[in-house]
């Protein structure tokens, strides 16, 4: 394989020195592009711009050859694993995910398969591979799966839900299958992410988007218990080199400590923890991903550049951070302000780094 020719990122991951911050953002390839929008017009939809691993490259790379970003993800989606479990995914255009058959009794849970990452998520690994080559070295490759419980969220809605009456009642009513189902999502995406792993994927992260919603007690039992479980069964190294895992609660602030014994590398942080504390709490045993409002890129580059600077001064000097928006960039969001945001991190973090 090609020497990196910039391991910031993966170097920051792992606390080792930097000359300055690395950066990425989530969703970062996406419909605030308009070269995405093109892209994904082209292709049809969606899902076929997933499932194209031509396409899925192609996205992929647009926000790298308009920013000088440290690193790539994967373009894919987290449904791709209910998907692959017989759900039969679609998107609905403005309405975002839909699945055709939703899980309501523990008889649908015991009939999930567990797919085989080869076999069923084939695109998504042939995706990563294609990736790997084009990028030749530029930059680490990201991948990622979505938590179980953020998984079966959407599995038992059938969808997005603001209350998630149905996912939760399950989870008070039916203990038993939540559960059930929560381990097979874990052995599931532990598969999947293995599988990106050996194909080209060079750190991964877990979303879990919606463990904020739960209670202190049911976000220990029904959501970190299965992250520790995928993380403990990663490869931590292929290729020579380590493979970090970052684990991304939005809505975690609270439990920094317990999600930091979870095993992972790093922890996301959404915009609503101060970095700093975040640090003095956690910092001796993880890196720490975050944390700028994604809605700070509406506001005016003088603005963007004093936020960042902010988050810079507020986690202080030496390695262990790396930058993003404490949630996916959205697609109303001028370009051009991204790139303000990417050069100043850059910019003004090199004295961090002395
Ligand atoms: O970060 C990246 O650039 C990689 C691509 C990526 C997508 N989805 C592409 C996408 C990643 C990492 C995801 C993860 C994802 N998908 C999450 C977890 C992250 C988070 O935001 O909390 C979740 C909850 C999903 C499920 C999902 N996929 C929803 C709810 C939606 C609709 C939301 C919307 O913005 O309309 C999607 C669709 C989706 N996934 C889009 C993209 C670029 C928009 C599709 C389009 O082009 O219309």
């Amino acid at each position: 394989m090609t020497a990196l020719k910039n391991d910031r990122f993966l170097r920051a991951l792992l606390k080792q020195p930097v000359d300055v911050t690395p950066v990425w953002m989530m969703r970062q390839a996406g419909r605030y592009l308009p070269e995405y929008r093109a892209s994904r017009a082209k292709a049809g939809d969606f899902m076929s711009l997933c499932m194209n691993p031509a396409f899925a490259c192609e996205v992929t790379l647009q926000p790298l050859e308009r920013y000088p970003l440290d690193a790539a993800i994967l373009f894919s989606d987290i449904l791709t694993v209910p998907d692959a479990m017989g759900l039969g995914l679609y998107f609905e255009t403005g309405e975002g995910p839909r699945f055709r058959k939703t899980v309501t009794t523990l008889a649908d849970i015991e009939a999930l398969p567990i797919p085989d990452a080869q076999k069923d998520l084939g695109y998504v690994m042939d995706a990563v591979s294609t990736i790997r080559r084009e990028l030749n070295g530029r930059v680490p490759l990201i991948g990622f799966a979505g938590s179980p419980w953020t998984l079966a969220t959407y599995m038992v809605e059938g969808g997005s839900s603001k209350d998630f009456r149905k996912s939760k009642a399950m989870l008070y009513d039916n203990p038993q299958a939540m559960h059930l189902l929560l381990d097979k999502l874990a052995q599931s995406v532990t598969a999947y992410l293995n599988g990106q792993i050996l194909a080209g994927a060079q750190a991964v992260q877990i979303f879990d988007s919606w463990g904020g919603s739960l209670s202190a007690a049911a976000y220990q039992e029904f959501s970190l218990a299965y992250m520790r479980k995928i993380v403990s069964g990663l490869i931590r190294e292929h290729d020579g080199r380590k493979v970090p895992v970052i684990l991304f609660t939005k809505g975690g602030g609270m439990w920094l400590e317990s999600i930091a014994d979870a095993g992972a590398d790093a922890l996301g942080l959404d915009w609503t923890c101060d970095i700093g504390e975040a640090r003095r709490r956690v910092g001796s045993k993880v890196a720490l991903q975050g944390n700028m409002d994604p809605t700070v890129l509406y506001a005016n580059p003088q603005a963007i550049r004093q936020e960042v600077s902010n988050i810079l001064a507020s986690y202080g000097s030496g390695t262990g951070h790396v930058f993003n928006l404490g949630h996916g960039i959205t697609p109303e969001v001028d370009p051009a302000n991204a790139g303000a945001f990417i050069e100043a991190v850059h910019e003004m973090s090199a004295k961090y780094h002395q």
